[in-house]
């Protein structure tokens, strides 16, 4: 999507839609108000009508004939002012995007509010985040499509202080481009994305900017290297695993010695293993590679707009099927820190992936681990589909990914650790055991385990199982089911607030 500028009169701009937003009650913004003036009143009259509306998601369309270059007036609801925010700007633009899309139209125009209660650049970020992510496709594999949701080629932002932030606005742009590269290969069924696959994209990408390196270990290497936790969830699969580490080493880095290790868990297919999944909904496991995909995605974003931060991007990729090769129950197993595990149920396999590819992180020099993962059911369960839960050992370290998360659209909420859920994973047999028979607190446990395989220093875990992926569509600018790109927006967040 191409994005411009314009500081004047929003009267003058030709396009196919031309945006802007009302709360709930409906009154027009000064801006509006100049325009409903040159179509005879035709949007106070829609309003007298209460057709109009302000509610979050309502868009009304009014064609103005030839009396202004645009081709149609189009107001947004955003809702009630006291639950105002930039997730109801996203929305209310996502929903002019797919209303263009509809209507055949491939340029909108989006008149910033001027003096509105969030500041000129979020609310420009907002705006691009909406019409970016909004009309997102995910039937990218139909041979026919009827209604295919087409994405908006040209964003006009209009307002008096545009200028300003045409620089944010793009950058957005640029960020929501990747986070929609990342939500195609999360929907990418699990015969077309296997880890080699996953490692290939990873290779495309680091093609893109010479700032970034790809190392990429198969199966023999990832044995050899001490990883037995990765090679053991790996062996009951024929597709071999990998083991993707993107390096990203901006020009200048802002922090000397300062290095953001992120780690997401790529199960591209999860089965169960031996202890296999029911049948419902066992589809959805081909996005339990989410964490991966964010991980490499934003690392090409990080590159792109030269976020002057050093990254370590570390994906453990693998299926997790049954099969005579498959690791058992039972299984005692050894990680790359020498520490043994018995495996007690081996569904529980990204724990055991994400062991060895964070210790390897942290041994690669890693000063601030960022790990994400789709890893509990029960993480679904309690927070849906809007908060991932998040975990870390470092109070200022979780905070500011909290604070990412939050600015960024990709939200986040603090859970608990403490050292006495050390019992949860306690083995007879080995030095810890991957899952319980209890189901206390399974997001906890799965967090206090990768606890074990940190090193020394600060450590944040997002367990995005509800968040990564949508059965369904949130109602916002999550128009369609499916991948989101959960983490890519609040890595590269993360990262420029580091700077
Ligand atoms: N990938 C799943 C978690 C998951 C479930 C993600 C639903 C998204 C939606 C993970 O590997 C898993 O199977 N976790 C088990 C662990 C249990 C066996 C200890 C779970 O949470 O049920
Ligand atoms: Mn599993
Ligand atoms: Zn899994």
């Amino acid at each position: 999507m191409e994005i411009d500028a314009v500081a004047t009169p929003p009267a003058g701009v030709e396009a196919d839609l031309l945006a802007f937003s009302v709360r709930d009650p409906v009154e027009l913004p000064p801006a509006a108000q100049e325009l409903d003036r040159l179509v005879d009143g035709g949007l106070q009259h829609l309003i007298e009508d209460g057709e109009l509306k302000g509610e979050r998601g309502a868009v009304t369309v009014l064609h103005s004939l030839g009396r202004l270059p645009a081709h149609r007036i189009a107001a947004a609801g955003v809702g009630e002012a006291k639950h105002y925010d930039s997730d109801s700007l996203r929305t209310a633009a996502a929903t002019v995007a797919t209303r263009a899309s509809d209507v055949g139209g491939r340029t909108v125009a989006w008149i910033l509010e001027e003096n509105g209660s969030l500041p000129a650049a979020e609310e420009a970020r907002a705006v691009v985040e909406g019409i970016a992510l909004g009309p997102y496709d995910s039937g990218r594999w139909k041979t026919r499509d009827d209604h295919p949701r087409r994405p908006v080629e040209r964003l006009i932002l209009c307002g008096a202080q545009v200028e300003a932030v045409a620089g944010e606005a793009r950058r957005a742009n640029a960020v929501a481009v990747w986070t929609n590269r990342c939500r195609d290969v999360v929907n990418a069924p699990p015969n077309e994305c296997t880890p080699a696959r996953l490692a290939d994209w990873a290779a495309e990408i680091a093609d893109r900017f010479d700032t970034l390196e790809l190392e990429s270990l198969g199966p023999d290497e990832i044995r050899a290297a001490g990883m037995g936790a990765l090679a053991a969830v790996s062996q009951g699969s024929d597709n071999p695993p990998r083991l993707i580490v993107l390096r990203y080493r901006p020009r200048e880095p802002a922090r000397e010695g300062f290095v953001l290790g992120l780690v997401g868990k790529a199960i591209t297919f999860d089965a169960g293993g031996l202890s296999l999944k029911p049948a419902d909904r066992m589809e959805e496991m081909k996005a339990d590679m989410g964490g991966g995909a964010a991980v490499l995605a934003a690392a090409g974003a990080l590159a792109e707009l030269e976020v002057p931060v050093e990254v370590l991007a570390v994906v453990p990729a693998c299926e997790n099927m049954p099969g005579g090769h498959a690791y058992r129950p039972g299984d005692i197993v050894t990680a790359l820190n020498g520490k043994t595990i018995e495996v007690t149920n081996t569904d529980a396999e990204g724990r055991l992936i994400l062991a060895d590819a964070l210790w390897h992180a942290r041994g690669s020099g890693a000063t601030h681990l960022l790990d994400l993962a789709t890893l509990t059911g029960a993480m679904v369960v309690a927070m849906g589909d809007y908060y991932a839960g998040l975990f870390g050992n470092d109070p200022d370290w979780i905070e500011a990914v909290r604070a990412a998360g939050e600015a960024s659209g990709d939200h986040v909420w603090p859970w608990p650790l403490h050292d006495t859920y050390r019992r949860y994973i306690r083995s007879s047999f080995a030095d810890m055991k991957n899952s319980s028979e209890h189901r206390q607190g399974s997001p906890i446990l799965a967090a206090r385990f990768l606890e074990e395989f940190i090193g020394d220093g600060a450590w944040a875990h997002l367990d995005i199982a509800g968040t990564a992926y949508l059965e369904r569509g949130r109602d916002d600018y999550y128009v369609c089911g499916g991948a989101t790109g959960f983490g890519v927006r609040l890595i590269v967040e993360l990262a420029r607030r580091l700077t």
